[in-house]
């Protein structure tokens, strides 16, 4: 089978092009990408993976692609601060990740080729889940009450996505729905995996996208870490999904045409694997020593005290759970800082 990985040398793309190949027999693998984000020139060779250079902005440069199977489109603006912190425009953001998918799909619709699209968490409505009842259990939020959407493992598929859901969100919602639209009127496959935070080694944390990662990063570089908004406790709660076992979902995915199965699926680390900031500092204390945590009573936009994803419909569907438990995606992430002191810089330049 032929794939095209887009965002190859993204944190994404770069694991799933090295964990494929073992779990899909007989995978031939093209990459694809602009080498935008910073630290993404690391990944510039991966064995087996032949690199195209080139930017999804441009149809004219999926001209040259050639014909695959299927496509995972795992390019794109990651940040939900992505067009509206000044590092980027609002339109370089739209253009990447929606005038970027409107091209992979042309491309999909030309050569008849199955699209597995990344999707996020963050289409969920920021209004919903700022409006769902806490309250504060140890050192994290808990909800107090289920809302349509939110069962006590997590978001599932019905949860609100009305705006606000941030500028990357709504990218992203849109790319699903013109995905969906494409798939249907030119008869091709499209799965929808919206995924919770993704971590693990080698990811390019920022204070904005990737917490897990610049959170052990910057307590090992004894960087200034603080906890911003919701009474700036760091009592605000993510799961932590690794990209292997992401790999694992996708590998099923790969080649299955069944227009019987739902196409959008929730996935992440479920309550399993989720933590409050409070609880990561409380980890990194004990893995890496003493670091004073600051505060910030100012919230950020866009951002949500609780999101923790419920990945039952991607188990009904592809028999598929999260195996990597968290600690285990921690002690992954403090090696690897431990082993590259610089990587913070480099990924955050
Ligand atoms: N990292 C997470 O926690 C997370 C969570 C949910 C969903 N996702 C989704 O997963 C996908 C991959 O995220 P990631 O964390 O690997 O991001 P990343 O920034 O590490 O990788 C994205 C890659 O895409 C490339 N790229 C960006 N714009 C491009 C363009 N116009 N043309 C060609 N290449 C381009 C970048 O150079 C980079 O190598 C994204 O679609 C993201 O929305 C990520």
């Amino acid at each position: 089978m032929r794939v095209l990985i887009t965002g190859v040398c993204g944190f994404a793309g770069h694991s799933l092009a090295r964990q494929l190949p073992a779990l899909v027999p007989g995978l031939e693998i093209t990459g694809f990408d602009s080498l935008a984000r910073a630290g993404s020139e690391i990944n510039r060779r991966t064995n087996g993976v032949k690199l195209i250079h080139g930017d999804l902005r441009c149809a004219c440069d999926l001209e040259s692609l050639p014909a695959v199977d299927w496509v995972i489109d795992a390019a794109a603006q990651p940040s939900v601060m992505g067009g509206v912190d000044g590092k980027s425009s609002s339109r370089q953001m739209v253009e990447h990740n929606l005038l970027g998918t409107l091209n992979m799909l042309e491309y999909c619709k030309r050569h008849r080729a199955g699209l597995i699209l990344l999707s996020t968490s963050r289409v969920c409505s920021i209004v919903a889940l700022n409006a769902l009842p806490m309250h504060v259990k140890d050192s994290r939020f808990v909800p107090t009450a289920m809302v349509p959407g939110l069962s006590n493992k997590g978001v599932n598929e019905s949860f609100s996505t009305a705006t606000p859901i941030s500028l990357y969100g709504s990218t992203k919602l849109a790319s699903e729905s013109l995905a969906l639209e494409y798939g249907a009127a030119f008869d091709f496959p499209v799965y929808v995996n919206r995924c919770g935070v993704l971590a693990g080694a080698e990811q390019f944390g920022t204070a904005e996208q990737g917490i897990f990662s610049w959170w052990i990063h910057a307590w090992r570089a004894r960087l200034p870490l603080r906890y911003i908004g919701f009474g700036a406790e760091g009592l605000q709660v993510r799961d932590a999904l690794h990209p292997n076992d992401l790999a694992r979902l996708i590998a099923t995915q790969l080649g299955n045409n069944n227009t019987a199965k739902p196409q959008i699926v929730h996935i992440g680390g479920g309550m399993d694997r989720s933590m409050s900031l409070a609880e990561l500092s409380v980890w990194c204390a004990g893995a890496m020593g003493a670091h004073e945590v600051g505060r910030d009573e100012n919230g950020r936009p866009f951002d949500v005290p609780w999101l923790v994803m419920d990945s039952s419909l991607a188990t009904s569907t592809w028999d598929w759970q999260p195996e990597i438990s968290l600690e285990s995606t921690l002690e992954e992430i403090a090696r690897h800082a431990t082993n590259h002191p610089d990587w913070i810089t480099r990924v955050n330049a």
